[in-house]
């Protein structure tokens, strides 16, 4: 348990609610045999993976779905749209290039004349918007944010191809932030290594290469990704994140209540648990019925496993992908189960 606090306890940022929102449409590993040379045996064994949720209908991106997260949200912690200060939406996959996700949902869910921008760190970006977010809150300049991850991955995937048609989800996740001297975000830590881009990264559509016939009729917006290499550094980098802020916090295995990791593989999740010596039912697995959802598996995470969450349980955050970029969060839940 936390030590009890005091007027000279510091400010923390609490997690004081969470929601999550998945799109009604579920794509399954016998759909996706009978689209590509895969099977369900192969996906359930190599990534955990039973079905993905993937969002339909014309005009639909991902503020859509942060914007349902975040309804949601504000109705169930009982926050208004008006005393929210600020809006950060971690995602890969905008509905625009510009303006920001976050101002569109900010519009659809009635959170006007206050900061909203995106944080883009691909896999990473909700545990990036975490960290940034948490610094408001510490220095006290403001008391209700929310974070939103928010990712429709299905839109930059090529169903054809069998490596990564079968990884990802669409959904999202979004948490209210607010003050508090008892529980919250203890310590976070952001890394990247921009070295790591030729192995996962979308080659056009960007600055560097603007969208034409061309770029389409070669399929250069489309997820490429080098699996295995991805993996090794995923379990390498999680772990040592991991690692990292359990030693700045002194905290042991048997310390850790719940590892909380990104959701792109069961083997990585079981390894990066396995080498911190934490038992496997204690790390977070919602992988078999999301899919990879990119910036929204944390937050959908703590949605699923919210009503076992208990005031004072130590969580650990941590993610991995695109960039490299990956990071973690230590923090201490602020209320029990609902
Ligand atoms: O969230 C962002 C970060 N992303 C990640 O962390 C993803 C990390 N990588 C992974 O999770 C795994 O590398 C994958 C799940 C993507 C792939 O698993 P793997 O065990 O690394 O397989 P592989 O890429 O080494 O491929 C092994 C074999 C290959 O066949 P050959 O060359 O040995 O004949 C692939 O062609 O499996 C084949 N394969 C498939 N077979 C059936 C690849 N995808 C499939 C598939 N169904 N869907």
């Amino acid at each position: 348990m936390a030590k009890k606090a005091t007027e000279k306890s510091p400010i923390r940022a609490a997690i004081t609610g969470v929601h999550g929102y998945v799109p009604p449409d579920v794509l399954t590993n016998a759909d996706l045999a009978r689209m590509v040379d895969t099977s369900d045996e192969w996906i359930v064994a190599r990534t955990g993976i039973k079905e993905r949720h993937i969002l339909k209908g014309r005009g639909l991106g991902s503020s859509h779905m942060a914007a349902e997260a975040v309804r949601g949200l504000l109705h169930k912690t009982g926050a208004a749209p008006r005393e929210v200060d600020l809006l950060i939406c971690a995602t890969a996959t905008p509905d625009l290039v510009f303006p920001a996700t976050a101002t569109l949902v900010g519009d659809m869910t009635d959170i006007r004349g206050v900061g909203c921008f995106d944080v883009q760190a691909a896999c990473s970006g909700f545990i990036h918007a975490l960290a940034v977010a948490a610094q408001f809150i510490e220095t006290g300049k403001y008391r209700k944010i929310v974070v939103v991850g928010a990712d429709k991955t299905s839109s930059l995937i090529d169903y054809t191809d069998r490596a990564t048609c079968v990884l990802f989800g669409d959904g999202a996740g979004a948490v209210l932030l607010e003050p508090s001297r008892t529980h919250g975000i203890i310590d976070t830590l952001i890394r990247a290594d921009g070295a790591g881009m030729p192995y996962l990264h979308l080659k056009a559509g960007g600055s560097r290469l603007p969208s034409t016939a061309e770029t389409v009729a070669k399929g250069l917006h489309y997820v490429h990704q080098d699996g295995a290499k991805v993996f090794k550094f995923a379990v390498a980098r999680m772990t040592e994140v991991t690692r990292e802020l359990m030693r700045r916090n002194r905290l042991t295995g048997d310390m850790v209540d719940w590892l909380v990791p990104h959701q792109a593989n069961l083997r990585i999740i079981e390894a990066t648990a396995k080498r911190i010596k934490l038992p496997a039912e204690r790390a977070m697995v919602t992988i078999h019925k999301y899919g990879n959802t990119t910036t929204a598996t944390i937050p959908l995470c703590l949605w699923d496993y919210e009503k076992k969450l208990k005031a004072g349980d130590r969580l650990i955050l941590v993610a991995f992908g695109g960039g490299f970029a990956w990071g973690g969060a230590y923090l201490t839940w602020a209320y029990d189960g609902r």
